[in-house]
């Protein structure tokens, strides 16, 4: 077998088979035309690993289980993480101007439970968990009294390992309201990042989930699935609703990525806008009511 040398591609045949593996353990598809960027991804891992050839690095991977920690990295390398915080503007208005004041109007009147339970699905490094917090520290006058819970999970060690360590640098931040950056983090001394204020820690935790595999919790609020299914094509999509739903009340709110391209696979929920949808456990498709589509 040849070593792979620096600028090599991988060639159609290993493309086809790297893509089947990647679809079969994370749902994610690789299409032909990313030939070039899953080279690139995958020589990372050669370099590390000191395995010399794409045909090597393939063969290491197939007999290793899943839970080897080198496939954490490989699933790390080849996905995408790009994310920061308050992404979609029109996402975080409705969750601070609509919810949040409707949940608490709903504990002062009709005496909700305090609670608040929000996972953020495929969150990379934690940027939209982080933005959740800070909108419900803002959103939820009295906090103490409050029981918040956000969690964020990923299929991505490493992104699960920042997330964790909550550092954002300035392009991350970069569309963060100057005043709940100045209220709700602190500047991290001598690195040029921010990180967030114990109050917003700790209603955050971060772990290790692939949405292929059924989370075991509690019902959630509300669920952010944003920017990722757009790799999944339908099957492994209906796999990952499936899991969804499965962590949902009737009331729950879904909130999905612009071009989730999920809207004709969804059942069970009322769409409130193309966005947003309310879980309603219903057997009929999700229809929005009048004037709202
Ligand atoms: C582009 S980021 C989206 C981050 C965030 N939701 C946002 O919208 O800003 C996509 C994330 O999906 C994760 N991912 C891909 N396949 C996954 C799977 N099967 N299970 C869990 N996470 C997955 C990747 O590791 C990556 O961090």
């Amino acid at each position: 077998m040849t070593a792979t040398t620096g600028h090599e591609l991988v060639t159609d045949s290993q493309l086809k088979r790297y893509a089947k593996l990647i679809y079969d353990v994370a749902g994610v598809e690789i299409s032909p035309h990313k030939k070039q960027l899953l080279s690139n991804r995958v020589r990372r891992r050669l370099k590390v690993t000191g395995i010399d050839s794409f045909e090597a690095y393939y063969n290491k991977l197939v007999s290793l289980p899943v839970t080897d920690e080198e496939w954490d990295h490989f699933l790390q390398e080849v996905t995408t993480h790009e994310t920061y915080l308050f992404r979609d503007d029109s996402n975080w208005n409705w969750f601070r101007t609509e919810y949040l004041p409707q949940i608490v109007s709903e504990a002062r009147t009709n005496g909700r439970v305090k609670k608040l339970r929000v996972w953020s699905a495929a969150c990379s490094t934690g940027d939209e968990a982080c933005t959740v917090a800070c909108c419900a520290a803002e959103g939820i006058a009295a906090h103490s009294q409050w029981e918040i819970k956000i969690l964020g999970t990923d299929i991505g060690v490493g992104a699960v390992r920042e997330a964790t360590a909550a550092k954002f640098n300035e392009r991350a931040m970069r569309l963060t309201p100057p005043l709940l950056k100045k209220k709700f983090f602190d500047e991290v001394k001598g690195e040029v990042c921010w990180t967030p204020k114990p109050l917003l820690r700790k209603t955050m935790s971060f772990r290790q989930h692939n949405l292929l595999d059924p989370l075991h919790e509690r019902p959630f609020d509300v669920i952010f699935l944003k920017n990722v299914l757009i790799y999944f094509n339908t099957e492994s999509k209906l796999r990952v609703l499936e899991n969804i739903k499965r962590v949902m009340q009737p009331g729950s709110m879904l909130v999905l990525g612009a071009a989730e391209g999920v809207s004709e696979l969804l059942t069970g929920y009322e769409r409130v806008k193309s966005w947003l949808y309310r879980f309603t456990n219903s057997a009929s498709p999700a229809r929005g009511k009048a004037g709202v589509r």
